[in-house]
């Protein structure tokens, strides 16, 4: 027997703003400093190394209890200020992490009830390095669809819990920190075309050493007394294999040569050549992939660039808009200038476009 549909209206859909905008950022570092001093401690390797091949002069690390949770919360303050909004007013809350303690529930159903804004729509993006540039375009999208009029996009990421202190290949690079955003309506275009994308063929270049199932199972195996061996995940225990491994290399080739094609896409698409541009706000990576990434983009020599990478490293979902609240509150871009951003690493994972800053 066969039925016919039931329904013969038409749903209604909803309607958005034809324009979206950054109406404001912030940014939160932990109070900590750790000094390439520090990080030689833990592995063979000196402050010059690091500075040379990474452009990392000191990092900010979160203190013991403090969680992605804690410093979202501080970002989103300021951030919230400058868009001259309340919590009550946000639609939703989009959160960038890959540290957050917990595999469920997610990190923004939190930070919105400790807003103040329980209740709304609230979730987590796991982009990595890309995670807010991927956010920001969500949350445009959801602003243009109508489904919020005001999302707040945090930035959060707590590395040195991920990082394994005595990797001599990545021990160096990592910091813990949280930058946010709220995307709103708009008048004028204010945030451009996201030109981003992934490849899972490169799924292995930057990850967890072993996966949580696994840790489990030899730590069962472990408590039951039998020894394990955890060398084979360049690792000596079981929190240390739940630390990133990164093949540095080819992420710096991957960084360097597939990069710049997408951002000179996000400058092409958003209809303006890299003469307009106030800002190039890279992920903050390794200063060596930002110098060649301006090279390659033939960008104007007087563009300032974010280098934030030198005192805060790398922050992963964090590190843009870290970079962003630190040029604007030193005065080094003008409010209402056009920044180029892109974010891009595990997964691997990028997304760019070019914003119209708050
Ligand atoms: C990690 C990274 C800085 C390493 O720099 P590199 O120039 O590729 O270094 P290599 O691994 O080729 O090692 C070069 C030499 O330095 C040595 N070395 C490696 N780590 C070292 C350290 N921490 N201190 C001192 N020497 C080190 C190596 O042993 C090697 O020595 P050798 O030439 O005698 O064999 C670089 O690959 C990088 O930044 N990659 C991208 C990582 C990144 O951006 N990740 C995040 C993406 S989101």
């Amino acid at each position: 027997m066969s039925h016919s549909p039931k329904g013969t209206g038409s749903l209604v859909s909803t309607e958005g703003t034809r324009h979206t905008r950054i109406s404001g950022v912030g940014g939160y570092r932990p109070e900590r400093v750790v000094t390439n001093a520090e990080v030689c401690t833990w592995i063979d390797s000196t402050d010059e190394w690091i500075r040379e091949r990474s452009g990392v002069v000191s990092r900010r690390f979160a203190a013991k209890d403090e969680t992605v949770v804690d410093m979202a919360l501080e970002a989103a303050g300021p951030a919230l200020e400058m868009a001259g909004i309340t919590a009550d007013q946000l639609g939703a809350v989009v959160c960038a992490t890959v540290t957050h303690g917990y595999r469920t529930p997610a990190a923004a159903p939190l930070i919105a009830l400790r807003l103040g804004a329980n209740g709304i729509p609230a979730f987590d993006v796991g982009a990595a390095c890309a995670g807010y540039c991927y956010a920001i375009s969500i949350a445009s999208d959801m602003v243009r669809g109508g489904s919020a009029d005001h999302v707040l996009v945090v930035g959060t990421d707590r590395l040195s819990e991920a990082t394994n202190h005595h990797d001599r290949g990545s021990a160096f690079i990592f910091g813990d920190g949280a930058g946010a955003a709220v995307v709103s309506s708009s008048d004028v275009p204010g945030i451009g075309p996201t030109v981003w994308g992934s490849d899972g063929e490169k799924w292995d270049a930057i990850r967890q050493r072993l996966s949580w199932t696994e840790i489990q199972d030899r730590s069962e195996r472990e408590l039951a007394g039998e020894p394990q061996d955890w060398s084979d995940a360049g690792a000596e225990d079981a929190r240390s294999a739940s630390t990133l491994i990164m093949s540095g290399q080819s992420v710096f080739r991957w960084a360097v040569w597939s990069m710049a094609p997408v951002a000179q896409q996000a400058i092409d698409q958003a209809g303006i050549t890299a003469d307009d541009l106030d800002a190039f706000i890279p992920h903050q990576a390794n200063m060596r992939i930002i110098d060649a990434m301006v090279k390659q983009l033939k960008l104007p020599a007087d563009i300032p660039v974010a280098r934030d990478i030198a005192e805060t490293g790398n922050t992963s979902a964090a590190s843009v808009p870290l970079a962003t609240e630190r040029m604007l509150r030193e005065g080094e871009v003008p409010h209402g200038g056009l920044a180029l951003q892109i974010g891009f690493g595990a997964g691997l994972a990028y997304a760019a476009q070019v914003i119209r800053l708050p």
